[in-house]
């Protein structure tokens, strides 16, 4: 007989814990669906499953759909580049908001996609809630793994999608739409959105940098903490923390999601000081061209949207005088945006 190696032992360990993810998995869906059928109570045991399945759906869904000016704004640019008689691709059912949006706009016939199993079968319901499933096909799968022909009827006229962040990349736009653009649209086809911008400014702020970076604790030095902070952008609100912008805001970076490159990449910056301070790093925002002139902003004035505003820090604060230029290298890479000091140009002392 065979001795067991220790990759044996590895192999196994593994396989059962897929096997433990898949069960659950199966069981999550299971109980949604009975949370779905009406009349049909939760049984006591379905309540574990469900409270997996909950946790597979991110918060920030509820507060998502309730952002009036996100909805708005993508219903009225659908209703203005929707061509006649166009099959639409959705990119990221959630819970079918803009299939359904496309459906009333008219399109002959829509295929939306969904990663998460949970909000496919949410979707599904939905959409035959609002008597559209003749018209809107839900497929639970990535965007990666659509098969024209056999998920989708044909290359879809227009693609749509709303995979963004607070920081534009962290929701994957930049992989999804590069292989939505070449395997899944249409010679000519369009894309909503159609581009966006990034803007930022140097953020002096003590209070967002001490999320993410810690010394010392009552009396006692916790910072190896800080080998597991956050690499890349995460959110803030920023007008509810004690901040001070050393600069304007400036165009860091624009993708243009129709024609550009969607690959990880980096570009140099080189931003105005206006006040003396220590620069902790970048508050960053987009400017999202829909199509049809709609633009929408998740900008720090902008207190309505659900979108906050994202925190790219810097591995060390920079101090910085008023005049002062800051050259600084912005980079996106697996869809997370960091930022880096390459130098600081004075008028006053030069280089430094
Ligand atoms: C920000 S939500 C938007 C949902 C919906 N489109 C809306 O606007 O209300 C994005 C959704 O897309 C899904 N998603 C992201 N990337 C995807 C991809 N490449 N393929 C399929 N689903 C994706 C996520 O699971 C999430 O449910």
């Amino acid at each position: 007989m065979p001795s067991t190696t220790q990759d044996d032992v590895s192999t196994s360990l593994l396989l059962a814990s897929v096997q433990a993810t898949l069960d659950s998995a199966q069981e999550s869906m299971d109980a949604v669906r009975a949370m779905l059928s009406p009349g049909r109570g939760i049984v006591g045991s379905e309540e574990a499953a469900l409270s997996a399945a909950i946790r597979t759906v991110p918060r920030w869904h509820f507060a998502m759909l309730n952002d009036l000016e996100r909805n708005d704004a993508f219903e009225v640019a659908i209703e203005r580049v929707l061509p006649p008689g166009a099959h639409v691709l959705d990119i990221g059912a959630g819970t079918g908001l803009l299939s359904m949006m496309v459906a009333r706009a008219g399109a002959a016939s829509v295929t939306t996609c969904e990663q998460n199993p949970m909000l496919a079968e949410i979707t599904r319901q939905i959409v035959a809630q609002h008597g559209l499933s003749d018209v809107i096909n839900v497929v639970s799968k990535r965007s990666t793994d659509l098969v024209v022909g056999v998920d989708l009827p044909r290359r879809a006229d227009l693609i749509v999608s709303e995979i963004v962040d607070c920081g534009l990349i962290g929701e994957g736009v930049l992989p999804t739409v590069e292989h939505a653009r070449e395997h899944l649209l249409a010679p000519g086809g369009l894309l909503l959105p159609e581009s966006a911008r990034l803007y930022g400014a140097l953020l002096d702020s003590v209070a967002v940098d001490r999320l993410n970076r810690v010394d010392y604790a009552a009396g006692f030095d916790v910072s190896l903490l800080n080998g597991l902070s956050t690499r890349g952008h995460f959110p803030v609100r920023l007008p509810t923390w004690p901040h001070t912008l050393l600069s304007p805001e400036v165009e860091l970076y624009s993708f243009d999601f129709a024609a550009g490159p969607m690959a990880d990449g980096s570009a140099e910056v080189d931003i105005p000081v206006t006040e003396t301070g220590e620069a902790h790093g970048l508050a960053v925002w987009f400017d999202l061209s829909l199509g049809g002139g709609v633009r929408l902003r998740n900008s720090p004035d902008n207190l309505a949207s659900h979108w906050m505003q994202a925190f790219v820090p810097f591995a060390e604060p920079v101090a910085l005088t008023k005049g002062d230029r800051a050259h600084l290298r912005l980079a996106w890479q697996d869809c997370r945006l960091s930022a880096s000091k390459i130098s600081i140009s004075t008028t006053m002392k030069g280089q430094k």
